[in-house]
């Protein structure tokens, strides 16, 4: 179908490309998503589907992309609150390798399209292995949501900048819910503690605006990454997935050589890459890994590293001096930050593109939606 250039101007709004708005759309989209898995009225989760979650002994992520990363950042939160074990995979490496599956997990495949070939493939074999399977998925009309048991909709409405973000950001959003359900029903928490963390999740939307309030700090250091030949993230724990996921955007819409590493590992590799031309950005809210990913900070500024530090509140209190920039995102329950931190590392991709002259919304060599293998 032919769109007139007309419709196109109209549905960006005031914003010059569709990855930007759909940044600034975060806020609502997640509210949508998070109204879909939790009751407000009486702040507990209300996860759709016939799922049996005391009765089930591990979950398998497959997906490809930044839905592989969202698939991370579910593990994190359902290992940890649920005790379920998780195991998530790149979906074209699962469906070669001849997994050992056990028909008593459960299968999510996460996907923004519903059709990438690679996760559907990798779907469809742990149907065939007896699985009960479910996706995550913003096309409800699509390949994946009409073959599996269980469709969670994102309902985060149509991404067109092949660059996820809002996708990304609604999957995490579902993922959460999903952690506060299996922790609930397999008695590691109780009533209030659902509660409490049913709150925090629907709070979540109004830190995201103010996290997106974050753009002009960024934008102001936008030119100087623009310069980097190459550009280090580094995370622990959720924020390790995050660093992936920082690493790829920037990549993706820049063409800037970016890695992103579980920060643990800086002392195994990528600490040899750091120089004084070398932007580090360090993803550390002020949560249990804080003090680990703020000692990284040191030993890569020793060695002349311009450090960008996203942090919170707290974090910014505590951090060692020395950072080139600090940029300082609300403080937030961990449960959400995943969330919370997620515009920063997309508004710098963005903007570093957009000083590059990048044609943000159709990077090149990139597919919004990979139907082939
Ligand atoms: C492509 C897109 C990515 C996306 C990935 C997985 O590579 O450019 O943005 O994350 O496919 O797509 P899916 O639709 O399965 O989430």
């Amino acid at each position: 179908k032919i769109v007139p250039a007309s419709a196109v101007l109209m549905e960006k709004g005031n914003y010059r490309h569709f990855m930007e708005k759909e940044i600034h759309d975060q806020p609502e989209g997640c509210q949508r998503t998070i109204a879909a898995y939790v009751d407000p009225i009486t702040a507990r989760a209300a996860v759709p589907g016939n799922i049996d979650w005391a009765a089930l002994d591990r979950i398998q992520i497959v997906a490809c992309g930044t839905s592989y990363i969202a698939g991370m950042v579910g593990r994190y939160l359902i290992e940890q609150l649920a005790d379920l074990p998780v195991d998530v995979e790149i979906a074209s490496e699962f469906r070669y390798r001849q997994p050992a599956i056990r028909a008593s997990a459960l299968v999510i495949a996460m996907s923004q399209s519903g059709e990438t070939a690679d996760t559907l493939a990798a779907l469809r074999y742990c149907q065939e292995k007896g699985m009960k399977s479910a996706v995550v998925v913003n096309a409800t009309e699509s390949t994946m949501a009409r073959e599996v048991d269980v469709v969670w909709p994102i309902h985060c409405g149509p991404e067109i900048g092949v660059a996820s973000t809002k996708a990304f950001t609604a999957q995490v959003s579902v993922m959460i819910a999903l952690a506060i359900a299996a922790a609930k029903a397999r008695g590691r928490i109780d009533d209030a503690e659902e509660q409490r963390l049913v709150k925090v999740l629907l709070e979540a939307p109004r830190l995201i605006a103010e996290a997106i309030g974050l753009e002009d700090a960024i934008k102001d250091i936008a030119a100087e990454v623009a310069r980097a030949r190459d550009v280090l993230y580094l995370g622990r724990g959720p924020m390790s997935a995050l660093a992936l996921e920082g690493a790829l955007k920037l990549k993706e819409i820049s063409y800037i050589h970016a890695e992103g590493y579980a920060a643990g590992e800086l002392k195994h590799g990528p600490i040899a890459l750091v120089d004084e031309q070398t932007p580090i950005v360090i993803l550390a809210p002020y949560d249990s890994w804080f003090e680990k990913s703020a000692s990284n900070m040191s030993e890569v500024m020793a060695r002349g590293g311009q450090v960008i530090f996203i942090t919170d509140t707290e974090g910014a209190r505590h951090a060692p001096a020395g950072a080139k920039v600090v940029i300082t995102a609300p403080a937030c329950d961990p449960l959400v930050s995943a969330l919370v931190m997620s515009a920063p590392i997309q508004l710098l991709a963005y903007h570093v593109a957009v000083h590059k002259g990048a044609d943000v919304d159709q990077p090149r060599n990139l597919a919004k939606s990979v139907t082939v293998e």
